[in-house]
């Protein structure tokens, strides 16, 4: 099969959550740029109206708090009026944390737990129960991390709640298989984003990127090949229950 076909979106509908910065917004361009029509979720409606804007009809904005369940199934309503059902979830909404194990509050423990673990796995229950039901086929890509592996200091809170992403994709892999749904995840290294920029230019930060053997954070654009592979129904048709490391090989060194 030709590239351009294998990787061909045409067809898909793909519902991005954190689609108001970083990775989110690019993937949400990268998938309609490659044929699929994509529904842009988060907060800040300002930013996703003006990406809606730069990617034209084939995208939709819904709101989307990764805090309030509620608005979990008005997202999928939302983005099923305007495109029909959605065949793809990108569940990257993720908030950090930089505290101290010790220093950590109940609260902080609680708001990085809702949004990087309950609302991921609420929100593949969403769309796994809706292709169930409708006896179609779907694809769920979870956003994990280097951390879901690894840890450093000050990240304990935000590398629990990913190494739990990673062991998810996993445990939704096994039993959503025989639906034919498959569940796979990325898990990014240090990319220049909203949520690492101020670290990566500090001079831990620096001393940080020394420790990639590649010797740079990456930009969000080096994820594109990894959500194409995951995103196509035809490219990883025989994947699920991966989680592909995309860190400039930043594993084989942690620091
Ligand atoms: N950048 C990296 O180096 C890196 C590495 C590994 C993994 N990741 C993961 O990649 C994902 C994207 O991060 P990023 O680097 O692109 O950071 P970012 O630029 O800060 O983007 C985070 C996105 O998550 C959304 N979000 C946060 N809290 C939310 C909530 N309560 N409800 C709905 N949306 C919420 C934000 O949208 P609103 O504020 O508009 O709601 C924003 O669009 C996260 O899961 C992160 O953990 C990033």
């Amino acid at each position: 099969m030709l590239a351009q076909q294998l990787f061909d979106l045409t067809g898909e509908v793909a519902l991005v959550t954190g689609a108001s910065s970083g990775l989110g917004a690019r993937f949400a361009r990268v998938l309609a740029a490659n044929g699929a029509k994509v529904v842009l979720a988060a907060r800040r409606l300002d930013r996703l109206e003006s990406l809606k804007h730069e990617i034209g009809a084939n995208a939709h904005a819904v709101a989307f708090d990764a805090a309030d369940r509620s608005s979990f199934t008005k997202a999928f309503d939302a983005a099923e009026r305007v495109f029909g059902r959605v065949t793809l979830l990108v569940n990257n909404a993720g908030i950090a944390t930089g505290s101290f194990f010790v220093d950590t509050s109940p609260e902080e423990w609680d708001r990085i737990q809702a949004v990087n673990v309950d609302a991921v796995w609420l929100m593949a229950q969403e769309a796994a129960r809706r292709w169930i039901t409708a006896k179609e086929p779907g694809a769920i890509i979870n956003i994990a991390s280097v951390l879901s592996y690894r840890v450093s200091l000050a990240n304990s809170a935000y590398a629990v709640s990913k190494a739990a992403v990673a062991q998810m994709t996993q445990a939704m892999a096994l039993e959503l298989a025989r639906h034919d749904i498959r569940v796979n995840a990325i898990a990014p290294g240090y990319i220049v984003t909203e949520m690492t920029d101020n670290f990566l230019k500090s001079p831990a930060g620096q001393k940080r990127i020394q420790a990639i053997p590649q010797r740079r954070a990456g930009a969000p654009s080096d994820l594109d090949g990894a959500l194409l592979l995951l995103a196509s129904r035809h490219a990883s048709r025989f994947m699920t229950g991966s989680v592909v490391v995309v860190d400039g090989g930043h594993l084989t060194s942690f620091t």
